[in-house]
């Protein structure tokens, strides 16, 4: 694959290029925002950093769809971060009309790429990329799970420490406060996780994990970049290697976990084509019962959406 772009060039969006650009496995990343000189200077800072690290693929920044033609995959990320005391629900009314615009002009220069969103609310502004775009859905699908697990296994990391290499996790549901972390399925180092913690410090990790979006609000008055950034890149790397990784991602489920028509995270196998396959885990009956109210609460927000009369 030989260029990716990137739309909105904020936080989240300038470092996804420039992770992707670190990682040297694609010719061009075009970095796209209306604000066209940030775009622009943002690509070039980048670029400019190639010498000092190493790698050889060209940030281009720009404000002009033109530019993006004949993507191979797109990062949505424009759109508002929330603010202290908003949840990612109340950035609807101003994403929705910005994630839908973005995927119509894409398409209308990329016959059929591989389109990854990031744009809050997540699950839901998947879901309208997806309507927009009329991609099949294992083109359209959303990072979320990766980061939330990567927080899951940050603060497990700091708690036993140990390496946070060293944590496996995965955790489904929608990327809000109703997001299922799985203890059941985490280990370190192979050890099931149950053996190295007390129940007590898990549950309050499992607590943290599902704020530890707002957490970082709180402290900085805007929402996370460089741990959002990365995901989104890695979901790219696996993609464009053709590596089958299997992530937490945000998915179309169509009957899977009893669910339809509905974007929620799920793990799922990433590889050239986009999602090869949706992995059904055998939750039990208390995690069934968390994932329902997820989905729930993903299919009311939804309902706004559907609402909005966009598409
Ligand atoms: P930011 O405000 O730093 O950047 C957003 C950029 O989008 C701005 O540069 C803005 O000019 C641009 N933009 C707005 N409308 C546009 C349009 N129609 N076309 C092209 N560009 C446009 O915000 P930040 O921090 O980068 O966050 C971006 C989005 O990602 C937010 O909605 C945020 O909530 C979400 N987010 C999602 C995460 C996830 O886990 N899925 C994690 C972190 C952020
Ligand atoms: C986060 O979880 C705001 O969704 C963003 O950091």
């Amino acid at each position: 694959m030989n260029k990716i772009t990137v739309v909105g060039a904020g936080n989240v969006g300038a470092t996804v290029a420039n992770v992707l650009a670190h990682k040297d496995i694609v010719k061009e990343v075009v970095l796209l925002d209306i604000k066209g000189d940030v775009a622009r200077g943002k690509a070039l800072d980048s670029w400019q950093q190639a010498p000092i690290d190493y790698y050889s693929t060209r940030l281009v920044g720009t404000e002009n769809y033109e530019d993006t033609a004949n993507s191979d995959i797109v990062v949505i990320t424009a759109g508002v971060p929330r603010r202290p005391g908003m949840s990612r629900d109340d950035l609807i009314t101003t994403n929705a009309k910005i994630v839908v615009s973005v995927t119509k002009s894409i398409l209308q220069h990329s016959k059929d790429p591989i389109i990854i969103v990031v744009s809050n609310p997540l699950d839901v502004m998947t879901f309208a990329a997806y309507k927009a775009s009329g991609l099949p859905d294992t083109k359209v699908f959303g990072m979320a799970g990766i980061l939330d697990t990567a927080r899951y296994r940050a603060f497990l990391a700091t708690a036993l420490d140990v390496s946070p290499k060293d944590i496996q996790a995965v955790l489904m549901g929608g990327h809000g406060d109703t997001m299922v972390p799985l203890p059941r399925y985490t280990t370190v180092a192979g050890i099931p996780v149950t053996e190295m913690i007390d129940t007590a410090t898990l549950d309050a990790i499992v607590e943290r994990t599902k704020k530890g979006g707002g957490e970082l609000v709180k402290l900085m008055g805007t929402s996370a970049w460089y741990a959002p950034g990365a995901a989104a890149a890695q979901m790219v790397e696996s993609i464009v290697k053709d590596e089958n990784r299997i992530f937490p991602v945000c998915a179309r489920l169509n009957g899977q976990y009893g669910l339809d028509d509905l974007y929620l995270g799920v793990p799922v196998q990433l590889g050239k084509d986009g999602i090869e396959k949706v992995i059904e885990l055998k939750l039990n009956a208390d995690e069934t019962a968390l994932l329902k109210s997820s989905a729930s609460h993903v299919q009311d927000v939804i309902g706004t959406f559907k609402g909005m009369n966009l598409i």
